[in-house]
């Protein structure tokens, strides 16, 4: 796992950072075949159980969906994402990371903050936990609409200020999410560890996508999704095959029949 994350480190100023998302064993599989990072992501809380927001996901969810992905990931590093309300305190973080890490065999996890959870990370990486960390927009942070991160003089010199912490505490990456252009290039310049941007330009070292937004097959129209393909397309034509041929009795034929 240690050899992992240095060879992510390593990749900073020579080739890009590829991270996907996976809930479940069969994407894991195909992603683990592409990516450096399998993300667990708890957009999961969305994408898979249409809440508004990601702050209903619950440890029990990121366990479950987590140990079956773990069964798909062999040679990427496997991060889980900690849900709202699972690192409060030292104690709090320090008991669920190691039970969600002891259950799922996931290599790291990421944590939503700078500031605020400076404890948190520090106790973390000091327990020897590895931690990506996340800045930018916060998902279980946020209250209504999701705004690009980086307008103004004050949030950009906390960004910066914030990133340099993560560096500081000792986390190995850092999730920069709708962050604008300009703060985005400066941030992943200034700082030794990679950036993996989501919403916040080529600029980072790295990109992470919702793999659901990209093939296709969650809805959304958030402005940095590209479909890089359409997958409820195929998805439809095989399962309109199947209706037709069970309806016209040419399935299943004796070849599939006992
Ligand atoms: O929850 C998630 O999937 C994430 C990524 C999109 C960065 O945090």
């Amino acid at each position: 796992m240690l050899l992992k994350i240095y060879k992510i480190i390593k990749k900073k100023n020579k080739s890009k950072i590829i991270c996907l998302t996976s809930y479940s064993k069969n994407f894991a599989e195909e992603i683990d075949k592409h990516a450096d990072i399998v993300l667990v992501g708890d957009s999961l809380g969305s994408v898979l159980y249409n809440y508004n927001t990601t702050r209903k996901v619950t440890l029990q969810n990121m366990i479950e969906h987590s140990k079956s992905v773990r069964m798909g990931v062999k040679k990427s590093l496997m991060v889980v994402d900690m849900p709202y309300q699972t690192y409060r305190s030292k104690s709090e973080a320090i008991n669920n990371v190691r039970k969600l890490m002891k259950l799922t065999k996931c290599d790291a996890v990421k944590l939503e903050g700078g500031q605020k959870i400076k404890k948190i990370i520090e106790h973390l990486v000091k327990n020897k936990i590895p931690v990506l960390g996340h800045i930018g927009i916060l998902p279980q942070s946020v209250k209504g609409k999701f705004k690009v991160k980086g307008k103004s003089q004050t949030e950009r010199k906390r960004l910066i200020k914030e990133a340099k912490l993560l560096e500081k505490l000792g986390v190995f990456g850092i999730v920069l999410e709708c962050i604008e252009t300009k703060l985005a290039k400066k941030i992943t310049k200034e700082i030794k560890i990679p950036t993996i941007g989501i919403g916040s330009s080529k600029y980072c070292d790295g990109q992470v996508l919702v793999t659901d937004d990209l093939i296709g097959l969650n809805k959304t129209n958030i402005r940095f999704v590209k479909k890089f393909v359409d997958i409820k397309k195929e998805l439809n034509k095989g399962i309109k095959k199947f209706k037709q041929e069970v309806i016209l009795g040419k399935y299943p034929s004796k070849k599939y029949s006992y």
